[in-house]
């Protein structure tokens, strides 16, 4: 699609609002076929403002349609980061499968007066899939008890408890709470201190479980800001066990969803049995407001399948891209060895496509770069430091980066997988790029802002050696 200047460095794959501002995932729900996606939207501005649910939906989770607004602010407040749930045997009174949403009010004239009560927690619902919502006359189903930061419910039903629980943010820790009815809430447990990372506010954590070979186990999702591990927000997780009123971690330290600097406040589905399916918004709150897009701001990842695994006694969450992105890939090149005279691949060849997913496979013990370059000579670099067992993605060079002086950078992550190859599959769209390490141990999500699209993919060794002993098995364009 030719860039017009309001719609530059639009994606072509990804969800993003026709026009103006998004942040957060929200409100994310399958029913009857349909994935919602709501998200923090500001209809009015592309820079953050009075928060509106925004609406999309999607049958496959790669082709989204956006919809007419969910959620606007009221006299309570504007309407903060939240989730959704379908109450399937109407413990709230709303109707049989009635959508409820469960947010945060923000009032921003409490907030004025500094008494810290200005967030609390509230209910909608629909009954027409999600198209229209009645906010409940009893709201704010949960006030603030007197903490300054107290938002981003995440609902789910407990079944061994018969209950619904929240997990909701409550400054540095998370505070969890039962319901029978969603309407009214009683405190559980507090979890957070002394444990995980702690650079800044907790925000918008998910409480979700899978079935390990049997096995129960739970994953607390918990988004930070500022702190995350190259800077600014992040989302760590712990894994552990939830007995329907205690989550208690297996290990103490912050681990990571996504090393890169690009994937925050993400959630699952909730409504969906057998799979833990993730969406983050593909931003940091260091510079979100001023990325150079058009009259557009903001997007949110690809879909991914979360499922935990363990390794040498500790346990981590791997992320796949979902394998709904099929359907709209088609390949472009196939090769089972790379030699060293093939190190370059170019579009003017005919091979590389403007939006793009690139799999290889590499030698663990050897360093090694893919670099992504355009026309222009912008790049970015993705690569692997084999002595330090990091990845890095280098977007110093990578185009448009005087936005704000904090965007420009190297950003590492470790490797977690411990194979002497290393599998990475890398998806690029028109201004992001995620990378996903070892079958999603170690995932690194990036944006940036080139000129025109990297149509150059060059293979580096280490030592400004030429080829890294790189095996591409595939590249293959992704049109939506
Ligand atoms: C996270 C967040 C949430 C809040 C929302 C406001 O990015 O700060 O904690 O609900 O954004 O837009």
């Amino acid at each position: 699609a030719p860039e017009t200047a309001l719609e530059q460095h639009r994606l072509n794959y990804h969800f993003s609002p026709k026009t103006s501002w998004m942040n957060d995932p929200n409100g994310m729900v399958y029913h009857n076929g349909t994935y919602h996606l709501f998200f923090q939207h500001n209809p009015d501005s592309n820079v953050w403002g009075p928060m509106h649910w925004g609406h999309a939906t999607s049958t496959d989770l790669v082709h989204w349609e956006e919809q007419s607004i969910g959620l606007y602010p009221d006299s309570l407040g504007t309407i903060f980061s939240g989730s959704a749930v379908v109450d399937k045997d109407n413990t709230a009174g709303f109707g049989e499968n009635a959508l409820v949403a469960i947010f945060t009010h923000h009032n921003h004239a409490i907030e004025d007066a500094r008494t810290g009560l200005h967030q609390y927690q509230s209910i909608a619902y629909s009954t027409d899939e999600g198209t229209t919502w009645t906010k409940y006359e009893g709201n704010p189903v949960l006030p603030n008890p007197g903490i300054w930061d107290f938002r981003d419910p995440k609902v789910m039903w407990h079944e061994a408890t018969g209950r619904w629980i929240m997990t909701l943010a409550t400054k540095q820790t998370v505070t969890f709470y039962s319901s029978p009815n969603l309407k009214v809430w009683t405190q559980l447990s507090e979890f957070g201190d002394g444990v995980g990372a702690h650079g800044g506010v907790w925000e918008c954590p998910d409480l979700i479980s899978f079935d390990h070979d049997g096995k129960e186990v739970w994953v607390l999702l918990v988004s930070i800001n500022p702190g995350g591990p190259n800077g600014g927000s992040a989302t760590q997780y712990f894994v552990g066990d939830f007995d329907g009123t205690t989550f208690t971690p297996y290990e103490t330290e912050a681990k990571w969803l996504d090393y890169g600097r690009d994937n925050y406040a993400g959630v699952t589905w909730s409504n969906i049995d057998d799979r833990r399916v993730f969406i983050g918004w593909m931003n940091n709150w260091d510079y979100a407001n001023v990325v150079p897009t058009g009259n557009w701001r903001g997007a949110a990842t690809i879909a991914r399948d979360l499922d935990v695994t363990s390794i040498n006694g500790k346990w981590y969450v791997t992320s796949k891209p979902v394998p709904e992105l099929e359907n709209i890939t088609e390949l472009i090149h196939e090769l089972q060895e790379q030699t060293a005279d093939e190190t370059s691949i170019k579009r003017v060849a005919g091979e590389v496509p403007s939006t793009y997913r690139l799999d290889f496979m590499a030698k663990a013990d050897k360093d090694f770069t893919v670099k992504l370059r355009n026309d222009a000579n912008e790049w970015v670099d993705i690569g692997y430091d084999a002595v330090a067992k990091q990845f890095f993605i280098d977007r110093r060079q990578s185009g448009n980066t005087s936005f704000k002086d904090n965007f420009a950078s190297r950003d590492v992550a470790p490797r977690i997988g411990t194979d002497g190859s290393i599998r990475m599959s890398v998806f690029v769209d028109v201004a992001s790029l995620e990378l996903f390490a070892d079958d999603g141990l170690t995932v690194m999500t990036e944006v940036f802002f080139p000129t025109t699209v990297y149509n150059d993919i060059i293979l580096q060794g280490g030592d400004g050696q030429a080829f890294g002993d790189i095996k591409i098995s595939r590249i293959a364009s992704i049109w939506k």
